[in-house]
């Protein structure tokens, strides 16, 4: 049971023996990370039934893993932020006071892991030795996540030899919440629905997670650490952790811009951030640093610097092909996991929009037949792949740089029929700090509220940020006073909608003719005029070589500014400022009265192809 002898760190071992006595496992067993520990604990996944292995020569070294359909996305109103005072946690987060939760959670976590293995997992959130990083320490009894912390992570023996015998870490404890009494059999993705806690202490940055086996609910060093923990960790110490993709562009002339952006969840960070130029736009090209979290900091000058904390992919798979996204399909080529996809007969995997039209002979992500007119998708919505960043084509030179890349640009979107242009620079700093705190999206299939309503999203942080969302709108304009050339915020629509309910924008590739403006821009290299909202492309100033079948009329329509609908708009924004009042940063309030009084100045419904040239101002 004791540790092995590379673990020099004395606190460390008393707490996995700690947790080994409130959990109760068969054994104890610490990851080293090797291929052979991996390889061993995918033959046991297999052996079990949680992983299927896919053909040898069409996916090697892949698996397909289907959960129970009970457990099959994060579960948000299962999350809490266990602060000392309910203040601090907001209005936006669920609250519990420590020590109820805590008894909560002996009451669970006690004998939990009966009959099983519980693994001890050493992983680092960014590069080894860089000063960006931050080591987490999850005990699971799930060898799923085991696998998957492998990839997302640097996982394993390292680790913990750059701990030594007194580095810091954050704890991190895991519970399917199933034990197997003595003589039962296993199921092949154990869970318990019933019971479920998605538990952060940031004032003792623990976090404490049972009944769940899937993604963000399982797979502590994402979204529980490095964005609800590290939230809190960054306000503390300056710096910001964000839901961003981070990508590099380079232009023609070989200049290089990293830029990083924000979406909710499946709004298209992993697709944007592997973009690939139509043919078209010669000379541009895009290559990833990240598609999910950023954390940012100033360099000692100033520069403002990012970067990735994650090692792999963890992508929603429906909606990924050779068309909308062939540099993730390479990725997923290989060593990869597959969850709650299709599998086809020939051992490979299928989902929606993967291909035209489906192969014949799919087993469904429940392990049932299926057929296109079975009335229910192949897929599940939320199904995910799990592929390491290093098998990505366009993964950036730079990618795991211990001092990060120059950020120049932050950019913001969400999903949204009407109301929101294609692009607009903000003002100022502040102005884009309002455009990001205002951020809203277009409910999915993929997540639990009813289909197609705006639901706010604060810079796509509102399940992830781990104190009060207005505390962080201040640490955001706080951060602004701090840095040197602040990198410029943008806002984006890919989703704006016509009469007929059809996309405006094609997407996707064609995304470059946005992503190019904003580089530009940043370089102050691009033209633009001021809109109600901020800066924006007229027709002339964004590239349509290749697309010149996208009229100036359509652009209008794209780009126009309504202010009935701005007036919606905005009451949506105070409803959300009302909400957070104690604490909202007096700036956003006064954005708001100017953004209105700017819509008023304007024509009632703005659209710059429309304007006479040099029409007076009053
Ligand atoms: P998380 O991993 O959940 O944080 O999400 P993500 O932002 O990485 O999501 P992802 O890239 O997987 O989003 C996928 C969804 O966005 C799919 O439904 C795509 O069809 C859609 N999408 C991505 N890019 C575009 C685009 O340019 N235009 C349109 N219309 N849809 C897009
Ligand atoms: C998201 O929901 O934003 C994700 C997937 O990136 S998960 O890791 O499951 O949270
Ligand atoms: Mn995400």
């Amino acid at each position: 049971m004791g540790a092995p002898d590379y673990v020099r760190h004395e606190a460390l071992a008393k707490w996995v023996e700690a947790i080994a006595a409130l959990c109760k496992p068969e054994r104890v067993a610490w990851c080293d990370g090797s291929e052979e520990e991996n390889a061993e604990i995918c033959r046991g996944l297999v052996e079990s039934g949680a992983f299927i292995r896919l053909d040898p020569d069409k996916r090697p070294n892949s698996f397909l893993a289907r959960s129970d359909p009970r457990d099959v996305a994060r579960v948000e109103d299962r999350t809490f932020i266990c602060c000392r005072r309910k203040v601090e946690a907001g209005p936006t987060n669920n609250w519990m006071e420590p020590k109820e939760m805590k008894a909560i959670l002996n009451g669970l976590f006690d004998g939990c892991m009966r009959g099983r293995v519980m693994y001890v997992v050493p992983f680092c959130m960014g590069p080894l030795g860089s000063p960006f990083s931050h080591v987490g320490i999850e005990v699971t009894d799930s060898a799923y996540v085991v696998a998957n912390m492998r990839i997302m992570t640097r996982m394993g023996r390292p680790v913990i030899e750059m701990l030594g015998a007194d580095g810091e870490f954050v704890p991190c404890v895991h519970s399917v919440g199933a034990p197997l009494a003595e003589g039962h059999a296993d199921v092949a993705w154990p869970c318990n629905p019933e019971n479920r806690y998605i538990a952060h202490f940031p004032e003792e940055r623990a976090i404490w997670s049972f009944g769940s086996g899937y993604g963000g609910n399982a797979l502590l060093g994402k979204k529980c650490f490095a964005l609800r923990i590290a939230s809190v960790i960054a306000r503390e110490q300056g710096w910001l952790a964000e839901h961003m993709l981070i990508l590099g562009v380079e232009s023609p002339e070989g200049e290089k811009t990293y830029v990083a952006a924000a979406f909710p969840s499946a709004c298209g960070k992993t697709n944007f951030a592997m973009l690939i130029p139509p043919k078209a736009v010669e000379g541009w090209k895009v290559t990833t640093v990240g598609d999910d979290i950023a954390w940012i900091k100033p360099d000692p000058e100033g520069q403002v610097r990012a970067i990735n904390p994650e090692a792999g992919y963890f992508g929603v798979a429906p909606g990924t092909s050779e068309k909308s996204n062939p540099n993730a399909m390479a990725t997923i080529g290989a060593n990869s996991i597959f969850t709650n996809v299709a599998l086809a007969p020939d051992g490979d995997v299928w989902w929606e929009g993967m291909t035209d039209s489906p192969p014949e002979g799919l087993i469904d992500w429940r392990g049932e037949a299926w057929s296109p007119g079975a009335g229910k998708t192949a897929a599940h919505p939320n199904a995910r792949f799990t592929a390491p960043a290093s098998q990505c084509p366009c993964i950036d030179p730079e990618w795991q740089n211990p001092e990060g890349v120059p950020i120049k640009a932050f950019v913001f979107g969400g999903r949204r029929s009407a109301v929101y242009p294609l692009v607009y620079q903000s003002f100022n700093w502040i102005y884009g700090v309002y455009l990001a705190a205002t951020l809203g999206s277009e409910t999915t299939a993929a997540s639990t509220s009813a289909v197609g309503q705006v639901r706010r999203d604060p810079f796509a942080m509102l399940p992830f940020c781990g104190y009060h969302m207005a505390a962080y709108f201040s640490n955001w304009l706080r951060f602004g006073r701090m840095i040197n050339n602040p990198p410029r915020i943008f806002g984006v629509n890919w989703f704006r909608k016509d009469k007929e309910g059809k996309y405006l924008w094609p997407g996707f590739g064609e995304n470059i003719r946005v992503l190019k403006w904003i580089v530009e821009r940043a370089n102050n290299h691009a033209k633009g005029v001021e809109s109600p909202l901020g800066w924006m492309p007229r027709y002339e100033d964004l590239c349509w070589k290749g697309l010149e079948g996208f009229t100036r009329e359509k652009f209008g329509e794209l780009m126009a500014v309504d202010r009935d609908q701005w007036v919606g708009e905005l009451l949506a924004h105070e409803e959300l400022f009302m909400k957070l009042y104690d604490r909202l940063p007096k700036e956003l309030i006064f954005i708001r009265e100017l953004t209105l009084s700017s819509l008023w100045r304007s024509p009632e419904h703005w659209e710059f192809s429309r304007l006479p040239a040099g029409e007076p101002d009053d």
